[in-house]
């Protein structure tokens, strides 16, 4: 019994932080709902078909996400499915909510300030997420750049800011 107790106290005290962790990872959330409906709008017109532009770069779903861009942010899979499992990559990317986390774990991961303005807000998360994290100072493709300035000032008009 005092063995079981010995064993079940050990196991806590070596899962805890893990699962602490674990929540953090899901919980800490730098990018507002607003500025991904934002970001989603200019890549893909928030169009939620499950559906990959580019099946050999991937390029899936509603952030149109690549291979890359996932095992950046980590690897997250829907309901448990193995990382390593073949379709894990597109089931998440496709998937709006399993999608959005992995905009959160990118961002969290890359945070930077790509256009100097001295903040670290919605512009730059746009930047980082159209033009990866290594080059996320260079000039935005003018579509998605007007489609997300027209989606922020949307909010901002709305007093949503
Ligand atoms: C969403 O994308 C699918 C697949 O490309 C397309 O068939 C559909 O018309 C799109 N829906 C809208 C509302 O644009």
């Amino acid at each position: 019994m005092r063995a079981l107790l010995g064993y079940f106290l050990f196991l806590l005290l070596v899962l805890s932080p893990l699962l602490v962790q674990g929540q953090g990872h899901v919980l800490d959330k730098p990018v507002t709902e607003k500025c991904l409906t934002c970001i989603c709008e200019a890549i893909s017109g928030c169009n939620a078909t499950a559906i990959c532009t580019s099946p050999e770069k991937g390029t899936c779903g509603i952030f149109r996400i690549t291979w890359g861009y996932w095992v950046d942010a980590g690897k997250l899979t829907v309901n448990g499915e193995h990382p390593d499992s073949e379709k894990a990559f597109v089931n998440c990317a496709n998937d709006p909510h399993c999608a959005a986390d992995l905009v959160q774990n990118y961002m969290k991961k890359f945070n930077q300030d790509c256009n100097e303005d001295g903040e670290m807000d919605c512009h730059d998360y746009a930047r980082i997420h159209k033009l990866g994290a290594y080059g996320c100072q260079a000039d935005m493709p003018y579509t998605f750049q007007s489609v997300f300035e027209e989606c922020i000032e949307k909010f901002e008009d709305e007093g949503l800011e």
